[in-house]
C-alpha cells in the first residue's frame, strides 16, 4: 500500500481509505502484540513506571496482588495461571505471596525478560510464550488472572473462546480475576482524529513517520476502535486496530454467567476500591460454578 500514485503525487482516494471507519473487528495489517519492532517497545512500556501505558505502575501491581491474595485466602502453593502476563510483574508478586505460578504471553520480548528475571532471582515460575487462545489446560488451576483489560480487546468470538478455555483450565470452584473497561474509560478521548510526526525509534516504527490516529465508535456493540496508521517517507503505510469493548456491571455479570461463572465481588479496580457509578474500570472476581 502506498499513498503515492505512479506519477509521484499523493493519491487522495487512498488517504480517504485510511480515514474510513472499518467494519467491526475487521482485520488490520499485522499483529500489534507480535510485530517484532512494536513488541520490543511494548516491553519498554510495561517496564516504564512513569506511565500506566503498558502495565499499571508497580505500586498498583503490588497493591492489587496483596488485595487479591487477602480476599481469596487460598492455601499456600495454590496454582495460578497469569494470562497475558507481560514481563511478569503480577506473576512475580503472586509467587511472592505463595502461589505456584504459570505465566503466558504472546510477546516473546516480555517472556524473555520475565524468564531472565525468574532465573536471576531464583523464582520457579513457569513462563511460556504462547497465544492464550490456544491453551489446553483442564482442572489445573485454582486461579486464572486476565489483568489490564485483556477481555476487552478481543473480538466477541475470541472472548467466548478464551472464557471457555479459562473455565476448562480452572478446578471446580476456581476463580477468574479480571478487569474490564466501562464507557467512562473514554471520557477524555474527545478528538476523533489526531496526528503527529514521530522521530526515529518511536513506539511504532524505527524510521521517522507520520502517525494518524482515529477513534471510532460502534455504539450498538459497545465497542470502540483506536486505529493507528503509520505512514513512512516513501508513502507506504500500515494500519493497526486496537478494539476496546466496554461493559457496565450488568453486562459484565451476564457475560460471566453465560460462561459458567458467578461474580463473587466487583470493585473500581483490582485493589478493592469500592465501585462508583462513573468508574473507568470494573475489577472482578468470578467463580467457576459448574
Ligand atoms: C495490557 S497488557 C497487560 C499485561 C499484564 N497483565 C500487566 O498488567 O502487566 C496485555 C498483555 O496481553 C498479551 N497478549 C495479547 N494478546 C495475547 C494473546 N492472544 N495471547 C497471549 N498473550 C496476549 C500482550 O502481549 C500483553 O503483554
Amino acid at each position: 500500500m502506498n499513498l503515492f500514485s505512479a506519477e509521484g503525487f499523493i493519491d487522495f482516494s487512498k488517504l480517504e481509505k485510511i480515514s474510513k471507519k472499518p467494519k467491526l473487528f475487521a482485520k488490520d495489517d499485522g499483529n500489534f502484540w507480535q510485530d517484532p519492532y512494536i513488541s520490543e517497545h511494548l516491553l519498554y512500556a510495561h517496564l516504564d513506571n512513569e506511565t500506566d501505558q503498558g502495565s499499571r505502575k508497580y505500586n498498583s501491581v503490588i497493591q492489587a496482588v496483596n488485595w487479591l491474595t487477602s480476599y481469596l485466602k487460598l492455601p499456600e502453593n495454590s496454582n495460578l495461571l497469569d494470562l497475558g502476563c507481560g514481563p511478569g510483574l503480577y506473576s512475580e508478586n503472586f509467587f511472592g505471596q505463595g502461589y505456584n505460578v504459570t505465566g503466558i504471553d504472546i510477546n516473546p520480548h516480555s517472556i524473555e525478560y520475565a524468564k531472565n528475571q525468574a532465573r536471576e532471582f531464583g523464582y520457579p515460575i513457569k513462563y511460556k510464550c504462547q497465544d492464550y487462545l490456544e491453551i489446553d489446560y483442564e482442572n489445573e488451576f485454582d486461579v486464572v488472572t486476565l489483568i489490564y483489560g485483556d477481555l476487552c480487546v478481543l473480538s466477541h468470538q475470541d472472548r467466548d473462546l478464551l472464557l471457555k478455555k479459562v473455565k476448562k483450565a480452572l478446578k471446580p470452584g476456581g476463580y477468574l480475576v479480571c478487569d474490564v473497561f466501562t464507557k467512562f474509560y473514554f471520557k477524555n478521548q474527545e478528538k476523533e482524529q489526531e496526528w503527529y510526526i514521530s522521530e526515529q525509534d518511536g513506539f511504532w516504527h524505527e524510521e521517522e513517520h507520520l502517525l494518524l490516529q482515529s477513534h471510532f465508535k460502534y455504539k450498538k456493540e459497545k465497542v470502540r476502535l483506536d486505529k493507528y496508521t503509520i505512514v513512512l517517507k516513501d508513502g507506504s503505510w500500515r494500519t493497526h486496530h486496537i478494539w476496546k469493548h466496554y461493559f457496565n456491571i450488568k453486562r459484565a455479570i451476564d457475560m460471566m454467567e453465560q460462561h459458567g461463572f458467578l461474580v463473587k465481588d466487583y470493585w473500581s479496580n483490582l485493589r478493592g476500591k469500592p465501585y462508583e457509578k462513573k468508574s473507568s474500570w470494573i475489577g472482578m472476581i468470578a467463580q467457576k460454578t459448574q
